[in-house]
């Protein structure tokens, strides 16, 4: 059976084995445990957790772009995946900040600005399966 594996063709990638994928796996936790949250401290807690995992996904680089061939439109590529996940932190210091000054609507609105970095993030570096 192991053998038959190593036989097949190449498995594509899938997200959560590789290093990033273990990042976002902790971004997402992070994102559910404050996304409804109304307790100040708590989602503080998560909110900083979020930046943890962002910080050690900022040097990581999308599978999809560590197959490209040396050149400019990788360095585009992983220029502008470090710009959305740099602004990523921003919007998570943003919530912990509105949780500190038990801002809820504040909260509730950078939620939606985490569902739209999220949906830019994995249209322009997740390739599409099939
Ligand atoms: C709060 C926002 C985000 C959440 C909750 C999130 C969540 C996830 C999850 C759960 C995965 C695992 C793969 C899957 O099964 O879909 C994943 C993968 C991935 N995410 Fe995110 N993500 C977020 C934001 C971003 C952003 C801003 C970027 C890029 C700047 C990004 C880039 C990626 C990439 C490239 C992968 C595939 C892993 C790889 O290529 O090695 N994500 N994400």
């Amino acid at each position: 059976m192991l053998l038959a594996s190593a036989l097949m063709l190449p498995t594509p990638v899938r997200a959560d084995d590789t290093a990033l994928g273990k990042e976002m796996e902790s971004i997402d936790s992070a994102f559910k445990a404050f996304r409804r949250e109304t307790d100040p401290a708590k989602g503080a807690k998560a909110a900083r957790e979020g930046q943890e995992a962002v910080l050690k996904s900022l040097p990581l680089v999308p599978a999809m772009i560590a197959k490209m061939p040396a050149g400019e439109a990788k360095d585009k590529a992983i220029a502008a995946y470090r710009l959305q996940m740099g602004q990523l932190f921003v919007v998570f210091c943003e919530v912990e900040s509105a949780f500190i000054a038990k801002d809820i609507p504040t909260v509730t609105k950078l939620v939606e600005t985490v569902k739209g970095s999220k949906k830019k993030g994995h249209d322009d570096f997740i390739e599409d399966e099939e």
